[in-house]
């Protein structure tokens, strides 16, 4: 009969559309075996890092060489920028207590995407500004400075802006020493002087917040805005530092990984797509594939490409699934989390204007699940290669470590980080691995190099 037909062509419309969808998801559904490759190419490209060889990993020194070991004491000034928020903190480090205060800024886009100058004037500004309000004007505490950029560091105080990254391109800041635009920026202001006495990377900030607590913590994470991590190397495998005892700390920038190409049997169009309308095309493939400011990209693109084979949204292309960055990251998060998921995809969908249908909605989080796990098993890749190393480095058969963790996608998301952590238990069986999330671990952490630093210092002129 005529119920039946109708039936029959709906079910294999249906059938139809699960399969496009199925084809489109198939190559962000990792294997094992290209999990383990990932795993090895990352280890070559930290040897050849390491080593001064060309290589998309740049490995850089950071002249942290000891984790913190309790004893740590003082107040410090602590500047935390390259994540969503510009924040001034004062970090009181007493015996067992660490106290927190903190002002957050935002950094307009003009002072982002303008020139140095206006970028390091909104800086000291809002340095002015904490220090009005917390009474410590005219008081010079020692700084730390959490800039989390790649930087080619000269000394625990020098640090070389290599190349912006993420939302940031100020000009004329490139090649220049970060600590000296800031000088200049106080110079202009007439403000008075800061006491710098770290750079440190967001990652290194985390691993010394959580070693605090924790002195197995000998590895930094951060997945957020952007991705990268940093451990304790031996420093005789660090070509350009000299020195054969103890260990320094390695800022990975594995944002950048796969940039000579090495990930390309990975990438998938829809990277592509990402990595060409972002700012910085060609750059921190391996970071597009991972952090937050872009996984929602991934998505929306996968959308568009289902939409235009009429698979979802009855075919219609509406404005705002073709707008940039209208799919935040953190609606996968929300999308992905709990029973109420179908209804909050829905809500969600429609507040961004999209007609959707409950197949819609299914095949929106499913989606969004296979972009997450690929995100979040590349990560655990890269873990398991660092501890492997570090292992290797130790002549262990077992290695227990702990990877000290921040940002907001590895902590917001439901179920990102038990992914990373099952992936680097299958890759690494040899490591025990624990993931400690840090309480607010760059302003912390860079208070942390800065008293270590204070410590050292005074030690040495004891
Ligand atoms: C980007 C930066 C890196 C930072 C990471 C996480 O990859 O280049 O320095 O650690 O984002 O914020």
């Amino acid at each position: 009969s005529r119920g039946v037909a109708i039936l029959t062509a709906v079910a294999a419309r249906l059938a139809a559309h699960k399969r496009i969808l199925e084809e489109t998801l198939a190559p962000f559904r990792l294997s094992f075996e290209q999990l383990k490759m990932v795993q090895a190419e990352m280890r070559t490209a930290m040897i050849k890092g390491l080593q001064g060889e060309a290589s998309s990993l740049r490995m850089l020194p950071t002249y942290v060489r000891a984790t913190p070991d309790g004893s740590e004491r003082g107040d410090f000034l602590a500047l935390d920028l390259g994540g969503t928020n510009f924040r001034v903190l004062l970090v009181r480090v007493a015996e067992g207590s660490v106290q927190i205060t903190n002002q957050i800024y935002s950094i307009p886009e003009y002072a982002a995407q303008g020139s140095g100058q206006q970028l390091f004037d909104h800086i000291v500004d809002c340095i002015v500004d904490f220090e009005q309000s917390q009474g410590l004007s005219g008081q010079s505490l020692p700084m730390g400075f959490t800039f989390s950029f790649p930087c080619k560091q000269l000394g625990l105080d020098q640090a070389i802006l290599l190349n912006w990254t993420k939302g940031f391109s100020a000009s004329g800041c490139e090649g220049q020493d970060v600590v000296y635009l800031l000088r200049e920026a106080i110079r202009r202001r007439q403000a008075v002087d800061l006491n710098v006495v770290a750079i440190v990377n967001d990652t290194v900030g985390t691993m010394m917040s959580c070693g605090y607590d924790d002195p197995r913590c000998e590895i930094g994470l951060i997945v957020g805005t952007g991705t990268n991590a940093c451990y304790m190397e031996e420093l005789e495998n660090v070509t350009s530092v000299p020195g054969n005892s103890g260990h320094m700390c390695i800022n990975m920038e594995w944002g950048a990984f796969g940039d000579d190409g090495s990930l390309g049997m990975f990438l998938t169009s829809f990277d592509d797509s990402v990595d060409q309308a972002s700012i910085n095309p060609g750059k921190q493939r391996f970071e597009k594939m991972i952090s937050g400011m872009y996984l929602g990209e991934i998505v929306r693109h996968i959308l568009l490409h289902l939409t235009g084979l009429g698979v979802l949204f009855r075919g219609e292309m509406t404005q705002s699934l073709q707008t940039k960055d209208i799919f935040k990251t953190k609606f996968l998060s929300e999308i992905e989390s709990g029973s109420l998921a179908l209804r909050q995809v829905r809500a969600i969908l429609e507040d961004l204007g999209l007609p959707l249908t409950s197949d819609d909605a299914l095949m929106v989080l499913e989606v969004c699940q296979a972009v997450s796990q690929r995100a979040a098993q590349l990560c655990g890749a890269g873990v398991a290669a660092v501890v492997e190393k570090m292992r290797e480095n130790r002549g262990l058969q077992e290695l227990t470590v702990s990877v000290g963790v921040d940002g907001t996608l590895y902590k917001l998301h439901p179920h990102f980080s038990k992914l990373v952590s099952a992936t680097v238990q299958k890759l690494a069986p040899h490591c025990k691995v624990t993931f400690l999330q840090s309480e607010d671990g760059s302003g912390k952490g860079a208070a942390l190099v800065t008293a270590v630093a204070c410590r050292l210092a005074e030690k040495a002129s004891a």
